[in-house]
């Protein structure tokens, strides 16, 4: 088969429709994006997290007792086993947020008695259950890390401000899904095998993670904080572009246009920097897209989402390293919306290689070598 003469091979999987779904719509040419019909900008301005995952795992938005049962449940399933705490407390320093969040939401799994009860009602508690206890793990793993009710209290350890606390339920909303993007196909792929959700997450936060996908905002905001001033954004990005480099934070494999995520994002950028005082990294971060966008407009190259919230968590005060999971506890929220929504006609995701290699090896015991 995979030898035939007429096999395609798309890199990338590239414009490969591989299943239906009615949770996300990202117009990549208009710079459009939808929730189950909703356009993202309503979403950020009106909605709440907590609304988006009910919207999500429901098709629908909530009534006011539904979205009281999704706050209080999600309220009451933030606390984690001791064991996870211990696990935490015990991996390596070294140990880089995003691979504690990956290790202990594996481990997780073991804790959950509806584990291999794959009804959708109980798919349905799972999903609450670990988007309440992903941030909660993120959180954890930065307090015992730096030796610090909510998620920002949690991270810093001190009340957050009113404005703090509308951002991140913004950033939440604007990364809860985003259809078939890396991690959301990697944690698709585990789930067609009818793993558990559990394994789908970590399948999807193992994907998240690299700096093509999740991982641009930490990359994104290392780099403004290396140009460091406006001044030397054009030099850098144009030396950087020269040796065939990327520049994180730039492009996207559907949108041809803004990201819509990254125009909401960097209006707060504008506020947080109003209310701080210092607008050196906001304004590094306009001089690198002017050049980006005079350089490579042409080929529909603008900022995705990860450039500004590079930006705004930076901020916020968040620690680049921590950038990552902060979108895995949004995106668990998409992830496990999207497998329960596979789970209704599941079929095997099994594409082929088209084999290049030899065909003809002899054997050659290992002593005749
Ligand atoms: N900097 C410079 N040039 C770029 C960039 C960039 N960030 N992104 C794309 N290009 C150029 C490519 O070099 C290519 O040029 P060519 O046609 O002359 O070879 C062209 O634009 C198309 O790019 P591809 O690499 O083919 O795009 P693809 O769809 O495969 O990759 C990706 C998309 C991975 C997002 C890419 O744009 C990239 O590496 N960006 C930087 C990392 C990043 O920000 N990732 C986050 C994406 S958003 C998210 O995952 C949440």
């Amino acid at each position: 088969m995979g030898t035939e003469k007429e096999a395609v091979v798309v890199k990338g999987l590239e414009d490969v429709y591989v299943k239906e779904s009615k949770l996300c719509l990202v117009d990549g040419e208009k710079g459009r994006l939808l929730y189950v019909g909703y356009d993202i900008r309503d979403l950020a301005e009106r909605s709440s997290f907590e609304e988006t995952c009910y919207l999500l795992w429901h098709f629908r938005l909530p009534g006011q007792d539904e979205l009281e049962t999704t706050r209080r449940g999600l309220a009451e399933e933030r606390k984690l086993p001791k064991d996870i705490l211990n696990l935490l407390k015990r991996l390596p320093k070294t140990t880089v947020p995003i691979d504690a969040l990956r290790t202990a939401v594996s481990a997780l799994a073991a804790y959950d008695p509806e584990l291999a009860d794959d009804s959708r009602d109980a798919n349905l508690r799972k999903a609450l259950r670990i988007t309440a206890k992903v941030a909660t793990i993120v959180a954890a793993f930065h307090r015992i890390r730096e030796g610090a009710e909510d998620f920002l209290r949690m991270l810093s350890g001190k009340a957050p401000d009113p404005l703090d606390t509308k951002i991140m339920d913004v950033a939440l909303i604007l990364h809860a899904d985003h259809s078939l993007n890396a991690s959301t196909f990697g944690a698709t792929v585990a789930a067609s095998t009818l793993a558990d959700l559990y394994s789908d997450v970590v399948a999807g936060i193992a994907t998240l993670k690299g700096p093509l996908h999740g991982g641009a905002n930490e990359q994104a905001v290392k780099m403004l904080l290396k140009i460091g001033s406006p001044a030397n954004a054009e030099p850098y990005v144009e030396k950087a572009l020269a040796r065939g480099e990327k520049i994180p934070g730039f492009g996207h494999r559907v949108y041809k246009n803004f990201d819509p995520r990254a125009l909401i994002l960097r209006d707060y950028a504008k506020k947080l920097t109003q209310r701080g005082g210092d607008s050196t990294l906001l304004d590094t971060a306009s001089a690198v897209q002017e050049v980006m966008l005079r350089n490579l407009q042409a080929k529909k190259i603008y900022p995705n989402v990860d450039f500004y919230s590079g930006v705004t968590y930076y901020l916020m005060g968040l620690p680049p390293d921590v950038f990552t999971p902060v979108f895995a506890v949004a995106r668990v929220a998409g992830w496990a919306a999207h497998v329960m929504e596979y789970w209704q006609s599941n079929r095997i995701m099994r594409p082929l290689d088209l084999y290049v290699g030899p065909t003809d090896a002899a054997y050659v015991p290992i002593d005749r070598r």
